[in-house]
């Protein structure tokens, strides 16, 4: 079966024979002799997946995976693509992704490998299967797209003897390793152009809109999305809120200089909104209306910074497994990537912008 480009002439490769193919482990780092001829190169075998919610820039993640392995002049390194996440990887759903199969993707929103949250990888059974799977297929590493959920299922995996690399993919921006997740920029200007249209609606009625964006238990999106959009407050589940206080005390008060309509930009993690307008309508006297943003932040083609970030991550994932170093999460730093220990980074916790609320609400009025 033909399926791998060759370097040199850009014309498809044979398939690896399977004694090329190697054993639970990552191949060692390659030495300088055996990369001297393509023929006595090692082949490793790089499965990638994406999980959990899906998120702008994830195709883009795995473009980077493919294009960075055919790059490698060290080692021979043959991607797979798994079909909806460890659901496939249960089910032995294992496609070769030659260079041309991540053509045009960059740009596109969503997960062309599909994506799932799967409760039978959450057992000992479905790990091993999975495992059993790769070993049969001769896979040395995986790398796993997804939020924190997916990363425990790939030291899980890791355990079972198939190294791991995870990259941070949710639109949630709730990964403690990481400074930025992939899909949490799109996903922001996306609430941030929805909001835009409701204070035009809201302008127009002299309303009080309140607004949902997702972010899970992670106020992230609110907060920024809030800032970016003008909103009036935003209420995030880091800080406990009083309604009374926080929102319509200083309506009341602004109404009095001829303020007429308000955004407000809640979590999901926060509650009920429906309760939140109630009381804002009861107690100012302004009209309301709620709005659910949903999925539709979920969508769309990625920004640059989640193009870019993806990218970086993911030729970082492909640099760990062919140098030997699986269960580990690529994570950002500030502009840079890093690395960690995939425990490690499970244990790690970000501190929420504090300072940025206090920001949001001194240019609020
Ligand atoms: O984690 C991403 C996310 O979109 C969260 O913001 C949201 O709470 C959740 O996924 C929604 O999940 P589902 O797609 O299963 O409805």
């Amino acid at each position: 079966m033909l399926f791998w480009k060759d370097k040199q002439n850009d014309k498809p490769a044979e398939k690896a024979a399977p004694e090329a193919a190697v054993t639970a482990e990552v191949a060692a780092p390659v030495e300088a002799e055996e990369a001297k001829s393509p023929e006595s190169k090692k082949t490793i075998k790089i499965a990638v997946l994406t999980s959990g919610g899906d998120a702008p820039g994830m195709n883009a993640a795995v473009r980077a995976v493919v294009k960075s392995a055919h790059a490698r002049q060290d080692v021979n390194v043959l991607v797979y693509g798994v079909d909806h996440g460890y659901n496939g990887l249960i089910e032995g759903k294992f496609t070769p992704m030659g260079l041309r199969a991540v053509s045009n993707t960059l740009q596109s929103g969503g997960t062309k490998l599909c994506t799932a949250r799967c409760k039978a990888f959450e057992t000992p059974e479905g790990v091993k299967q999975a495992a059993d799977n790769c070993f049969n297929e001769g896979i040395n590493g995986v790398v796993v797209i997804g939020g924190d959920g997916s990363f425990r299922g790939a030291r899980d995996l890791t355990n079972a003897g198939i190294p791991c690399v995870g990259i941070p993919g949710t639109i949630d921006n709730d990964i403690g390793c990481s400074d930025y997740t992939i899909g949490y920029d799109t996903a922001m200007n996306t609430a941030m152009r929805m909001i835009d249209n409701l204070r035009d609606t809201a302008q127009s009625h002299d309303r009080c809109n309140i607004v949902e964006v997702m972010g899970r238990h992670a106020g992230y999106i609110a907060l920024n999305t809030a800032i970016a959009s003008g909103a009036f407050a935003a209420l995030v589940p880091e800080k406990e809120a009083d309604i009374d206080r926080d929102i319509i005390d200083r309506i009341n008060f602004v109404q009095g200089t001829g303020k007429k309509h308000f955004i407000i930009v809640v979590a999901e993690g926060v509650g009920n909104i429906d309760e939140i307008s109630r009381q804002i309508k009861e107690k100012t006297g302004r009209d309301t209306r709620t709005t659910i943003l949903g999925h539709i932040q979920r969508g769309g083609s990625p920004s640059v910074r989640d193009r870019v970030a993806a990218t970086q991550m993911g030729h970082r994932a492909v640099e760990l497994l062919c140098s030997g170093n699986g269960g580990r999460v690529v994570a950002m730093k500030g502009e840079k990537v890093v690395d960690y220990e995939i425990n490690e980074a499970l244990q790690m916790k970000k501190d929420f912008p504090f300072d940025l609320l206090q920001v949001a609400s001194d240019v609020s009025i």
